[in-house]
């Protein structure tokens, strides 16, 4: 059901948004209108891309760490317009054996997918809660909604299952605000420069059979923007 026919601009942070799918978020929440901050740990695509992202506002943070969502929310504590949208893009993606990987690596598959998402829930809602509106996306994968084990990519596809639960639980909790909470779960994505060896591999882990075309995961997000739907897992094949 759409909330609003047109949904006026909004302040819109996109963790990670300043590449791959994260980069055609933040593109099209700016077509949509809105204002779009993303973030990027990257002092090379800040100073780079700062320029041809010339109207999207990028923020060099590390939305991992403690510091980096406190620096994040600062920055935005200084804008016009309060926050209206939080897209949890950002993740990282270990690979490997479960045994193999060190605790680190591990550490850092749940500090970038799910504490990064729980640190910036925290400091957005609030703010949400002040106008009545909002609208929080997290990016999961496909499979996360259904527990089941991984061959090799246990650390990630484990954060993005406890992703799920994190979005179903808070998606009851503000059931009636105005604020709403759902879940995108692609299926490996579609992209250039992949080898057709690695196209192959991943269109057979794919349970579509082929690759996910970024178009149709970014439209599912706007379309979660636009309408007041809540509470959603929503696998894009
Ligand atoms: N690619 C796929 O086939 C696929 C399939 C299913 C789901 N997904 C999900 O879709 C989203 C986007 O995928 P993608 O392939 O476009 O991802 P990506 O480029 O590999 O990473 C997404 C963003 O996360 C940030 N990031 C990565 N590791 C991080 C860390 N340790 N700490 C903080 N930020 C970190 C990166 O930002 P900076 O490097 O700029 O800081 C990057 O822009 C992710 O949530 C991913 O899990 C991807």
């Amino acid at each position: 059901m759409m909330a609003d026919a047109f949904v006026s601009r909004k302040l819109a942070l996109v963790t990670g948004g300043c590449r791959n799918l994260g980069l055609e978020i933040s593109r099209a929440l700016l077509s949509c209108g809105h204002q779009v901050i993303a973030t990027t740990r990257d002092a090379r695509t800040f100073t780079e891309l700062g320029d041809t992202l010339s109207k999207i506002d990028v923020i060099q943070a590390d939305v991992s760490t403690e510091e980096g969502v406190d620096r994040t929310f600062e920055y935005i504590r200084g804008k016009d317009l309060p926050i209206g949208i939080l897209v949890n893009n950002a993740s990282s993606f270990p690979r490997g054996p479960l045994l193999s990987l060190d605790v680190k690596e591990f550490r850092h598959a749940y500090d970038s997918t799910v504490m990064s998402a729980f640190m910036c829930i925290k400091k957005a809602v609030p703010l949400m809660k002040v106008v009545g509106w909002g609208r929080v996306i997290n990016i999961g994968m496909a499979g996360a909604d259904n527990v089941r084990g991984y061959r090799d990519v246990a650390a990630h596809a484990s954060a993005k299952t406890a992703l799920s639960v994190l979005t179903l639980s808070l998606a009851a909790e503000l059931e009636g605000t105005g604020l709403t909470v759902n879940m995108v779960n692609p299926g490996p994505i579609e992209r250039a420069g992949l080898t057709s060896k690695e196209r192959e591999r991943l269109s057979s882990i794919s349970p579509a059979g082929r690759l996910t075309r970024s178009g149709d995961i970014v439209g599912q997000v706007i379309e979660m923007v636009q309408t007041d739907i809540n509470g959603t897992l929503s696998t894009v094949l």
